[in-house]
């Protein structure tokens, strides 16, 4: 049992699982539109299709599933009320609104007017999403390290929406007159390392030791690691749109990656000195997170390496990177999950009836062999998928998404399943 997850301050339910529930259907659209055309992860790199890709993954799955995640958690973690649950709602209509219009137009190729309007509606969702969120920490009376990666956090996905925005436009109205690549890289720096770098270390902080029941990382040296972070990604930034010496994103590039690997590196200690010694299905995915962000930064630190790699090794070390970064984000997002929702769903369906009638267990909600049958399949998939970019095979690609498709739909089933299991007499 979590009872530090749950409080009376936090929105309704209903606002906080309809965002899951969207993230969790839109999973297995990414990966049939790899079977449809494995061609984004095989050679293109900032191809037109890899733009819908990464938007589905980005805003209809990772986005409302964060979103939905912190209106739960903020109340939790500092003590305050969303501001407004009607702007909760319209945020997350507009993101998948957008997101629509985004992914069709980026799909076919087409960077016509209707792909500014579809980015502006996404970017407009995010802005209030953020902006709700923002509001409700006016009223913050004691901040914790948690506390201060969240607020972090939107701020980093307000300025990643608000430059993604500007790359929509451009695509339609070109006026960036400098390259605008440069641009490209700190719209997605912004988004994957800032805005999901300090929900990722903001969130574990907090929720690592609570299931673990372990000691919580030492608050300044986590602040000193995310420093190192934020740091190296300014400095990556300046370098990439030539405000620094080229040579100072090299520098950013082993700050960040040394930030990283300091706050892993508590997270362990914190790991080995807890008291709940069973290792169950929620907590191997956030192990098979840290594996896949370990590997990322190893394939980041080959692709940069000057004179290291080809070009063709570049293009694929690249995609392979940005792969398992997303992967990342996506398993511990489903490990986070098998922890966090079947307790909720718990809470908010049978908490007042204990002592009143029989009531289940989280057990009896939440099927834990399901989920530990589908993990090889999420580690397998991934895989495949990552052997098929690095050798540039769409057979290898078409295999792993035909993997990934099925085990994510049995994620959703079996999450969407838990949240909308029906008893007698329930309301
Ligand atoms: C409303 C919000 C967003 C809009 C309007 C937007 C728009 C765009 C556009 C137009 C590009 C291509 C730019 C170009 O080629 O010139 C792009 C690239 C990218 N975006 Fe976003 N984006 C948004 C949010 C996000 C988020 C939340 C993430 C990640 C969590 C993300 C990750 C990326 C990545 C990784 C790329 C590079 C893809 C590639 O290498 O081909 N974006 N975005």
């Amino acid at each position: 049992m979590i009872p530090g997850l749950a409080t009376q301050l936090a929105p309704p339910f209903r606002l906080v699982v309809t965002h899951f529930i969207a993230g969790l259907l839109l999973l297995p659209v990414v990966w049939a539109l790899l079977l449809v055309d494995p061609s984004p992860l095989s050679g293109g790199l900032f191809g037109n299709r890899l733009l819908a890709v990464v938007h589905v993954t980005a805003l209809g799955f990772i986005a409302p599933i964060v979103i939905g995640a912190l209106y739960q958690i903020v109340p939790v973690v500092l003590g305050v009320r969303l501001t407004s649950v009607k702007a909760g709602w319209t945020a997350l209509a507009l993101v998948l609104a957008g997101l629509a219009g985004m992914a069709a137009h980026f799909w076919m190729g087409r960077f016509s007017p209707g792909l500014a309007i579809a980015s502006t509606l996404a970017a407009a969702g995010l802005f209030l999403a953020a902006s709700n969120l923002i509001a409700s920490l006016r009223f913050v009376k004691s901040w914790s390290f948690g506390g201060v990666l969240i607020a972090v956090s939107l701020v980093f996905l307000l300025a990643a929406a608000g430059l993604g925005l500007a790359l929509a436009l451009n695509l339609v109205f070109p006026y960036f007159s400098s390259d605008h690549v440069s641009w490209l890289k700190v719209h997605a720096h912004l988004a994957l390392v800032g805005w999901l770098g300090s929900v990722v270390m903001g969130a574990t902080h907090k929720l690592i030791p609570m299931f673990t029941l372990g000691p919580e990382p030492p608050s300044r040296a986590s602040a000193g690691a995310a420093a190192l972070v934020f740091g190296g990604l300014f400095l990556l930034f300046a370098a990439w749109r030539g405000i620094a010496p080229h040579e100072s994103g090299s520098v950013g590039a082993v700050a960040l990656i040394a930030g990283a690997g300091t706050y892993a590196a508590l997270l362990v200690r914190s790991f080995a000195k807890r008291a709940r010694k069973e290792i169950d299905t929620g907590l191997r995915h956030v192990l098979a997170a840290g594996a896949a962000l370990l590997a990322a930064c190893l394939i980041a630190l080959a692709a940069v390496l000057p004179g290291f790699l080809g070009p063709l090794w570049v293009v694929r070390f690249s995609l392979a990177y940005g792969f398992l970064l997303f992967g990342t984000v996506v398993v511990l997002i489903i490990g986070m999950l098998y922890k966090i929702l079947p307790f909720l769903v718990w809470y908010h369906r049978y908490a007042d009836k204990v002592g009143l009638e029989p009531v289940p267990t989280t057990r009896d909600i939440f099927s834990e062999g399901t989920a530990r049958l589908l993990f090889p399949g999420h580690i397998t998939g991934g895989l495949v998928v990552l052997f098929g970019i690095l050798a540039g095979e769409p057979i290898l690609l078409r295999a792993g998404a035909t993997i990934l498709f099925i085990v994510n739909a049995g994620t959703a089933r079996l999450l969407i399943g838990t949240i909308s299991r029906r008893d007698d007499g329930d309301s």
